[in-house]
């Protein structure tokens, strides 16, 4: 199983496969924020990687990201369009705690959505 190692969490144990985004709910007990779903729309499921970052981005993401302008910033990507297939060192940069919402956000579907489109962050 991948490790998942969150800086001040601590490192958690991931099902292979699962989207980052739930494993960092349910296993890391983060209140990260996703306030569209996973549906690669609002950004605030953005995490930022110390190790690990992905090769592999969906289309998805790559739009969201570069129509923010944050396409450039290096090791931030969105937790809702990336699955734990390998070990990952991240910080948390969007919880719910001080963001001022009412909640994270509803839940994520178990799979990405929308059905991913693999490309590269490059
Ligand atoms: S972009 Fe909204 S939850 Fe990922």
């Amino acid at each position: 199983m991948p490790k998942l190692t969150v800086e001040n969490a601590g490192q958690f144990e991931i099902p292979q496969g699962k989207r980052l985004v739930n494993a960092l709910t349910d296993e890391a007990s983060v209140d990260q924020l996703h306030a569209c779903g996973g549906q690669a729309r609002c950004t605030t499921c953005r995490v930022q990687f110390v190790a690990g970052e992905p090769e592999q981005m969906t289309q998805a993401e790559k739009e969201v990201l570069t129509s923010r302008g944050l396409i450039g910033q290096p090791g931030l990507r969105l937790s809702c369009q990336i699955v734990c297939d390998h070990d990952m060192t991240l910080r948390v940069i969007s919880r719910l705690a001080g963001s001022g919402r009412a909640d994270a956000g509803s839940a994520p579907a178990e799979q990405i959505t929308p059905p991913p489109v693999w490309t590269t962050k490059a």
